[in-house]
């Protein structure tokens, strides 16, 4: 029981610490917050720091003697914001531009927590392009982009696709005899994921299954009936005379 006890303990651990982990993906957009494990009182002042591209910029900088907060940095100005109880900042409406380590100093002492912030684009919503095979049963569905696709289908199962040149996979989908099935493409990367809008089984079959082929032959033997019934009567007719002809020209 006490062993239970204690692995809990150290699960609930390990969870914490990597909550608090100090590598965060963001997307475009977002917001992050970063806070010290602890703060030691009395805090007379806070700064925190961006490191990019060895460039060391203050971000948002707050002193207790006067109670200002102070902001240097256009790329800051409006964004950011400091609880100062707890050291946390808090970054919104992220950019590219805001990746890079923060830092913290507090009463003038460089704490050793580091936050490594990545912020990444959005991945754009994709758009699953149907593509025919020799085979009408049959087709393509492709999904052209470069980030990590994921295929599915409308049982929620995942798919697996094929590579194709230059970018991007490809499933490939029989005729299951079931216009409601659909399929979707996802992208994903570390910060977003966007799924397709779904392809329906009965738009990628649509000619050849159900009330359209039964119209088709319907149209069909009609043409045919049509051809036979203008054109036979005469063959038979000049058959007809050929026939008796060579029977005469026998006797
Ligand atoms: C931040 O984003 C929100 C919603 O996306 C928007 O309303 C707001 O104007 C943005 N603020 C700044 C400073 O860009």
């Amino acid at each position: 029981m006490s062993h239970r006890c204690l692995m809990v303990a150290v699960v609930v651990f390990i969870t914490t610490e990597a909550i608090s982990g100090e590598e965060v993906m963001k997307a475009v957009g977002d917001q992050v917050s970063f806070k010290l494990d602890t703060i030691v009182p009395p805090v007379t002042s806070i700064t925190w720091k961006q490191v990019k591209d060895a460039v060391v910029r203050k971000v948002i900088e707050w002193e207790e003697e006067d109670t200002t907060t102070t902001i240097p940095y256009l790329r800051f100005k409006g964004i950011t914001t400091l609880d100062v109880k707890t050291g946390q900042i808090t970054i919104t409406n992220l950019t590219l531009e805001h990746s890079g380590v923060y830092t913290i100093d507090v009463s003038g002492k460089e704490q050793t927590q580091r936050f490594t912030l990545t912020v990444m684009d959005l991945v754009p919503k994709p758009v699953i392009i149907i593509e025919p095979t020799g085979n009408p049963g049959v087709v393509y569905l492709r999904c052209e982009y470069s980030e990590k696709i994921i295929w599915k289908n409308s049982a929620g199962k995942t798919l697996t696709g094929s590579a194709i040149t230059p970018k991007g996979e490809s499933i490939t989908v029989k005729n299951e005899r079931n216009p409601e099935i659909f399929y979707t493409c996802s992208l994903q990367n570390a910060a977003s994921e966007k799924t397709s809008d779904p392809v329906y089984e009965r738009d990628l079959f649509k000619g050849l299954n159900g009330k359209f082929v039964v119209w088709i032959s319907i149209v069909l033997i009609c043409l045919v009936f049509i051809i036979l019934f203008l054109f036979i009567p005469p063959l038979y007719g000049s058959c007809a005379a050929d026939c008796g002809r060579q029977k005469t020209s026998r006797e």
